[in-house]
């Protein structure tokens, strides 16, 4: 059985939240950035800091939230990035992380198995911007512009077989660029997946910038995923591998605990969370505290993709 260790988000909210307002690295990312945007003529193998001149994103007007997004310097100062500490102040340490140059591999039930260079996958692709929601499994939540081109895109891209049921995610593999991945008590690499009909769902979103740039280290850079109806540890950053596949993925969490992070993991403020409730959230930024919706204010959307499977945990 496991060892019980206290996770990023087992910190009840009222501790953790007022933490993300009182560091503010947003000028050092800032700078990170427009270094990168300098020196891209440059590198001719810089896949991550070339993209930089297809950045603002035309605003998909259907993907919108009146709320508007969360201040960029909360968000990038508030993460979780497993592979670089358990800290919510992670930004320094994934300075570290190299996605200049990256290649994203496609294999299992696909007609070619192959590795495609990161800039190639974004122009084959393109790229378009949408405002979501995000709603961490701890409770705290955040409205993100990300750039990006839909998932459903990428699987015709990828030309699945007919056996394919499920797509899989995993984050590359470098205990020498991603300290947290020497820690043997984590079944690295990270890895998550979602069901064919999730993945070919409108609201699949696979991320490659945020506020109108390129993704930050800290957020997953160069490409993560956006599954906005469900809790935020889904979203996997920083891919390297994308397999099609016809049995359940073994989730990076549920191999932890699958009570408490299941495969589905759908957002339901009416199904705590075993060790706290989810009826409410608290709004990243101002930690002003809001009931929390059911598919996080998605369920038009994707309910539907749930009717078949009354019998699974659906939500956790
Ligand atoms: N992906 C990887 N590879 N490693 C992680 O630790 N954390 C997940 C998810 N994706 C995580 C990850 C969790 S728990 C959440 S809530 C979101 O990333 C956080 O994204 P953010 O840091 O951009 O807010």
């Amino acid at each position: 059985m496991l060892i019980r260790r206290l996770k990023g988000w087992e910190l009840p909210e009222r501790e953790a939240t007022p933490e993300a307002l009182m560091f503010n690295r947003r000028a050092v990312l800032a700078g990170g950035l427009a270094a990168g945007a300098i020196a891209s003529p440059l590198l001719s193998r810089s896949a991550w800091a070339d993209t930089a001149g297809l950045y603002p994103a035309k605003r998909n007007a259907a993907f919108t939230i009146a709320s508007g997004p969360t201040p960029e310097a909360d968000n990038t100062n508030y993460n979780n990035f497993y592979e670089y500490g358990t800290s919510k102040h992670v930004a320094a340490a994934a300075e570290a992380l190299k996605p200049d140059p990256w290649t994203v591999s496609f294999d299992g039930l696909v007609d070619t198995p192959r590795k495609v260079a990161f800039e190639d996958l974004v122009k084959a692709l393109g790229l378009e911007e949408r405002l979501y929601r995000h709603r961490c499994v701890e409770g705290w939540a955040m409205t993100v512009p990300w750039t990006g081109f839909p998932l459903k895109a990428l699987v015709d891209y990828a030309k699945p077989q007919s056996g394919a049921k499920y797509v899989q995610f995993e984050t590359f593999m470098d205990p020498k660029m991603a300290p947290g991945q020497k820690s043997f008590f984590y079944p690295w690499p990270y890895l998550e997946g979602v069901s064919m009909a999730e993945a070919t769902n409108d609201l699949a979103f696979m991320v490659t910038g945020a506020y109108g740039k390129p993704l930050p280290k800290v957020m997953g850079a160069p490409l993560r995923l956006a599954l906005p109806w469900k809790y935020g540890f889904k979203s996997i950053k920083s891919i390297s591998r994308i397999s099609f596949v016809a049995e359940r993925p073994k989730t990076f969490w549920a191999q932890l605990n699958a009570d408490e992070y299941g495969f589905w993991a759908n957002v339901n403020p009416a199904v705590p969370h075993p060790r706290w409730s989810q009826s409410s959230e608290a709004v990243l930024g101002t930690n002003d505290r809001q009931p929390t919706q059911l598919f996080n204010g998605y369920a038009a959307q994707v309910a539907s993709l749930y009717d078949g499977l009354k019998g699974e945990s659906l939500y956790m």
